[in-house]
């Protein structure tokens, strides 16, 4: 693809480490044998912005990385040709240990509590996104943020962004979400229980008029359209005359890791390359069924995705 471009920047500020250890017949209270164990660089935005970049967008990250254990991000950054904004902090990144029993098929999942940064961290934080903020860029700001922070930091970041022009698609959840959507982000990811919990209804995929109902609910000044991710049911774009059902087709599900990320990515990335509505839904939910579907991390090139799109219904509801 040819077409110019709009500049794109993940912000990351939780990064983690993902440990994963493989152990057969996990049991609580007892001497486990394990069969593996890996680690790989990881936490939403970090997720998002490698999805971009192996999907041949050209993306750069923003955040907080931990300097004493950078090393495995920075050679991701490398691999993947992503551009490192990242303002290293005194310590290390945090970890998140998943135990996989593939015998039992369940994953136990240990997140441990990240690094806080400085109010100095901050302002240096403030200064990359002011650089990286030229008009019309997009930024993504996924995930929790760390811990010490103003609770309102997705509000401040989504504020200077818009000052300076630019557009901001939104995911994270609980009380970063609530303040956060004050401050008018463009777009908005929620899935079903993100949205249940905003609006304080019981939603579900049998009742789209309800989902579509709930998500129009929190039109705002700056807020221009709600994806709201369903799970197997697909995801539902909803702006302000428009209303969108990608359904993804019928797949046998590896994992569910990282396919809202992967949704996030699918759509930004096609955003900036002009697509438009109909089409990122479809090349967006394309990246998630990929992501589900696949044994490893990663997505598989253009043609694979360009074949599963193909598969996607997009209904104009
Ligand atoms: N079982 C499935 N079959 C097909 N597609 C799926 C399935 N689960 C998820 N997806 C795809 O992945 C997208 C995102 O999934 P989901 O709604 O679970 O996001 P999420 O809850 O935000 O995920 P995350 O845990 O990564 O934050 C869905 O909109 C859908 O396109
Ligand atoms: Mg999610």
């Amino acid at each position: 693809m040819s077409a110019k471009r709009l500049p794109l920047t993940c912000v990351a500020l939780n990064a983690a480490v993902d440990q994963t250890v493989l152990c057969d017949n996990f049991n609580v209270d007892a001497v486990n044998r394990g069969q593996g164990m890996r680690l790989e660089a990881g936490g939403k935005g970090v997720n998002v912005a490698a999805f971009l970049a192996s999907s041949g967008s050209d993306v750069a990250v923003t955040g907080f990385l931990g300097s004493d254990n950078a090393a495995i991000f920075e050679e991701l950054f490398q691999r993947q040709g992503i551009t490192d904004r990242m303002i290293r902090l005194p310590g290390a990144t945090r970890t998140g240990v998943k135990i996989v029993d593939l015998v039992r098929g369940v994953t136990t999942d240990i997140n441990l509590p990240g690094l806080a940064p400085s109010p100095q961290n901050v302002e240096n934080l403030f200064a990359v996104l002011h650089a990286q903020a030229t008009p019309g860029a997009w930024f993504v700001l996924s995930g929790s943020l760390p811990p010490g922070v103003a609770p309102d930091l997705y509000a401040q970041i989504i504020h200077l962004l818009r000052v300076s022009g630019c557009q901001t698609v939104l995911d994270t959840s609980g009380a970063a979400l609530k303040q956060a959507l004050k401050a008018g982000p463009t777009m908005l990811k929620p899935n079903l229980a993100e949205l249940q919990e905003m609006v304080n209804l019981p939603l579900s995929p049998a009742d789209l008029p309800g989902v579509v109902a709930a998500a129009k609910g929190l039109f705002c000044d700056g807020l221009e359209r709600v994806v709201v991710s369903m799970g197997s049911k697909g995801a539902l774009l909803v702006a302000p005359g428009q209303v969108l059902h990608a359904v993804p087709p019928a797949v046998t599900v590896c994992s569910t890791v990282g396919a809202g990320d992967a949704l996030v990515a699918g759509l930004v990335g096609s955003l900036c390359r002009g697509m438009d509505l109909p089409a990122c839904m479809r090349r967006a939910v394309a990246f998630s069924v990929a992501c589900v579907t696949a044994e490893q991390r990663g997505l598989p090139d253009e043609s694979v995705i360009a074949g599963l799109a193909e598969q996607v219904r997009v209904e104009s509801l």
